[in-house]
């Protein structure tokens, strides 16, 4: 029986340290789209790094950077896009994801969050002193957001990459099957 299509517009959804990139490049090899990541784009059209926005036009500037960004970037087709973990604030951001592809919620604990952004320099609101603190409020303020807009939930603390980017390719091969 002929596979159908998968969807062809996926965004990863997430916190810092979910691992929204790596999985995402690997999700899209294995489902023959083209990768893109929001913040990379960002500073690319930049010319500087997410840092340094913060530092010349505070957290704000950066945000409506990537409003503009997260707007164009999820009318492209066949790709898969991760987003930055504070995607979700902004309500167009949440309209525009919800409603022009699947959204995957790559849903992690705090404690993996922070195993994997031990070493960060190039994350500015992970730069105070108490990051388990920092990410315990974020959590609570995003954890929500990240549910209202998702199509799919994955957990994924324990689980190497490749079985987490297996998982959401079976369910969205899956999804795609139903009638
Ligand atoms: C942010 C997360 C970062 C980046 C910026 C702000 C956030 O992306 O967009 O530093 O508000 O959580 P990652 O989730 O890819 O680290």
């Amino acid at each position: 029986m002929p596979a159908l299509a998968p969807p062809r517009r996926i965004f990863l959804v997430g916190p810092m340290g979910a691992g929204k990139t790596t999985i995402g490049r690997q999700l899209a090899r294995e489902l023959d789209l083209t990768f893109v990541d929001s913040d990379r784009e960002i500073e690319q059209r930049s010319g500087v790094d997410i840092p340094t926005i913060f530092d010349f036009e505070g957290e704000a500037g950066f945000r409506r950077r990537e409003r503009a960004m997260i707007d164009a970037l999820t009318q492209r087709d066949d790709i898969v896009l991760a987003t930055g973990g504070g995607v979700v604030l902004d309500p167009d951001n949440r309209r525009d994801l919800a409603s022009r592809g699947t959204v995957v919620y790559l849903e992690t604990s705090v404690d993996e969050q922070l195993r994997r952004t031990r070493r960060d320099r190039n994350r500015p609101l992970l730069q105070g002193n108490d990051r388990r603190a920092t990410l315990e409020r974020l959590d609570a303020e995003r954890g929500p957001l990240y549910r209202e807009v998702a199509d799919l939930v994955v957990e994924t603390d324990g689980s190497r990459r490749a079985a987490t980017v297996e998982r959401i390719a079976r369910a969205l091969r899956d999804a795609n099957h139903r009638p």
